[in-house]
């Protein structure tokens, strides 16, 4: 038996700076949601706590972008958020919000425990500090040239086009991404979370005792703590968030991380004044449902946290799921490279179960997978349509036409008739065992053989050719269909918790625990049952087509106008304009220079000379490609040496938003010196 007698299921809680896509659904929401009705059919003593991530730079980026408050943004997602969940079927004891009065007095609590217990250390270092926009800079909202390659564009964590990680400091002219001007050092304090101090503990804790956890949530485990951990920093300087609950700290705010989960407890709270019977008994097994990039944080770092308030149970399972991508494309937000639930909602009324059934039996639960529409219409059709909707239909509507709706009594059995009644609790069974280890693709699948058993059962029995000769038996057929259906009813719920209730209804029963399952009397002789319902229908290609156009339009979009133009330059004099000489010229020679990526030597023909000049070209040019080719070129700039050559120049290129090059030439040929102006 278990030692526990209770169990708090938390799901990771989402930013509120978005809707929420098949991404999360199938990685987090969808899982936790089909555990926590199964626990609730057992009966169990069982919370499932929810809520929106309010907290963290990006809200307050879109916020000023769209010049309204990172209230109004969080207060627009987490509605928008919340009622998804809510129509899809995701059931939360409680879903709040992290920037509600009892998260900020719960946030700050914890805090102030650790800080008195002596749990952090306290480090002074020197940051970048945007004075236009009055606020500390995150590495990320920096950018700036790469040390390394010399690109511009290159981020203060890492730059994208030569994969560095680098460090704010490291860049070369930096600008903040908040104002667009240059930010100066400034000296801030912050208190930091010594993971190193931990370690120890961690390593038995996970590596020795949790050994049963998924092997990717392991896996990852291992590689953090085998790197050794460092010490984290809890808070940053930010006008957003969980106040520092110090003298001497304004302006700094709990770090979105710490926070957030720590509104894991402060729903809690919110929902029930025994909270902590959730939270502090041994006998409550705490469950974090999350995705692949959540691992670190609810499996070290906020263990660590609740390890050194003391009082904490720690999770007991942290079944974290891969990512979903979407027709062979990682999903993404800024790119809209989604489904979104809402509007998935809107397009598709009335089918949350297909979406929730294809997410399940496609589940990322051990890699990465892949979601396409085609796949979506082909499971619907040839699954829920053809196994379960089918066989249901025909159970019912035999029923009604042979007994007029009751449940005929069950006549003498032959041994494929017993065989078949045998195999209703061996599935349950094994749809059971896979349920407790959180492997739910495989629990669907194992609930579906219900419903193939039952087709099976019917195709193989054909009790419509026996009616006439042997009316005995077809009662005993249509008695064990019944009960099949009536199985499905139940084993179904979790999963497809809509059809279920359907289900339910058409059979006239009441809603059953889930020991019931397996037994094959749950339909009783002479029992009257409703007419038929339709489960499923079938989705044609142009449904699927107009996603598919949709996503088609996304790709073209992003292709073409994703990201905006650079704002203008001050004014210039014409004078300014003037002192440069810019001809055309032809390309005669081009090679790369040995040992760099970008960079090509060029010998132009100006009409004036012929020159060389060196050019970050070479990512988007084969040296042999450009010869003949006629460009731009600004004669009357200073010669300077590059990788020891010396440049005579500059050949003028236009670069998108993407950093993508392309010569800007004439349009037709033009004799060599001719002037641009
Ligand atoms: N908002 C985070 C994300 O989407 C998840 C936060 S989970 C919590 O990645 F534990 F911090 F709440
Ligand atoms: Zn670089």
């Amino acid at each position: 038996m278990s030692k526990f007698k209770r169990t708090l299921v938390t799901t990771a809680l989402p930013y509120a700076n978005g809707p929420v896509h098949i991404g999360h659904l199938a990685g987090v929401y969808v899982p936790a949601d089909i555990y926590v009705r199964y626990l609730r059919m057992k009966g169990e003593d069982i919370l499932h706590i929810g809520g929106s991530d309010e907290h963290g730079v990006p809200i307050t980026l879109k916020a000023r972008n769209e010049g309204v408050t990172p209230q109004d943004i969080v207060d627009k997602y987490h509605n928008l958020i919340k009622d998804s969940f809510e129509k899809f079927g995701i059931t939360f004891d409680v879903y709040s919000r992290t920037s509600s009065e009892m998260h900020h007095k719960t946030a700050s609590e914890f805090f102030k425990k650790l800080y008195d217990n002596g749990a952090f250390i306290e480090k002074e270092t020197d940051q970048y500090y945007d004075e236009e926009a009055g606020q500390f800079l995150a590495d990320r909202y920096i950018t700036g040239t790469c040390p390394q390659c010399n690109s511009a564009g290159a981020y203060g964590d890492q730059c994208e086009s030569c994969g560095t990680s680098l460090n704010a400091t490291d860049l070369i002219n930096p600008k903040s991404m908040v104002s667009g001007s240059t930010p100066v050092m400034k000296k801030t304090k912050h208190w930091y979370l010594p993971l190193d101090q931990h370690q120890e503990f961690l390593e038995k804790w996970i590596l020795k005792d949790h050994k049963e956890w998924k092997p990717n949530v392991y896996g990852q485990c291992k590689s953090w703590l085998d790197l050794g951990l460092q010490p984290r920093a809890v808070s940053r300087d930010l006008n957003w968030g969980v106040p520092v609950p110090l003298d001497g700290a304004e302006g700094k705010v709990l770090y979105v991380w710490f926070d957030a989960p720590i509104g894991y407890i402060s729903a809690t709270r919110e929902l029930t004044d025994d909270w902590e019977k959730y939270w502090k008994d041994p006998e409550t097994r705490l469950i974090h449902f999350i995705g692949k990039d959540n691992i670190v944080f609810h499996c070290i770092v906020f263990p660590s946290m609740l390890k050194a308030e003391g009082s904490f149970n720690l999770p007991d399972n942290v079944p974290a799921n891969e990512f979903l991508n979407l027709e062979g494309d990682k999903i993404s937000t800024s790119r809209n490279w989604a489904v979104w639930l809402h509007e998935y909602l809107d397009d598709f009324k009335d089918k949350q179960d297909v979406l929730r059934y294809v997410l399940t039996a496609n589940a990322p639960e051990t890699k990465d997978n892949d979601f396409t529409w085609r796949d979506f219409q082909a499971r619907n059709n040839n699954e829920l349509v053809a196994i379960l909707g089918n066989f249901v239909n025909r159970a019912v509507v035999l029923t009604h036409k042979y007994y007029d709706g009751e449940v005929p009594l069950m006549g003498e059995t032959d041994p494929f008739d017993i065989e078949t009644l045998e195999a209703i609790p061996a599935l349950v069974t094994r749809i059971e065992s896979n349920l407790d280890q959180f492997k739910f693709r495989e629990a669907v699948r194992e609930a579906m053989n219900l419903a193939r058993l039952g087709n099976k059962y019917l195709a193989d029995t054909e009790p419509w050719k026996l009616k006439k000769t042997n009316p005995e038996r077809v009662k005993t057929i249509l008695n064990i269909s019944l009960q099949i259906t009536a199985n499905l009813a139940l084993v179904m719920e979790p999963f497809l918790p809509f059809t279920a209730k359907k289900m339910r209804d058409m059979l006239a029963m009441d809603e059953m625990n889930w020991g019931e399952c397996g037994k094959t009397e749950l339909l009783r002789a002479a029992h009257k049952i409703n007419e038929g319902q339709l489960l499923f229908e079938k989705i044609e290609d142009e449904k699927i087509q107009e996603q598919l156009d949709r996503l088609a339009q996304t790709k073209i979009s992003n292709e073409t106008d994703n990201k905006e133009a650079a704002p203008a330059k001050e004014d210039i004099a014409f004078d300014d304009f003037t002192k440069m000489d810019m001809r055309v010229g032809t390309i005669l020679e081009a090679e790369k220079v040995a040992k760099t990526k970008k960079l090509l030597k060029i010998k132009v023909d100006t009409g004036i000379d012929k020159r060389t000049v060196v050019s970050g070209i070479a990512e988007f040019f084969e040296p042999e490609t450009i010869v003949g080719q006629q460009v731009c070129i600004l004669v009357n700039l200073a010669p300077r040496k590059i990788r020891g050559i010396e440049s005579q120049g500059m050949i003028l290129m236009a670069e998108d938003a993407d950093g993508r090059l392309d010569f800007v030439a004439p349009g037709s040929k033009i004799k060599p010196g001719s002037e641009i102006r």
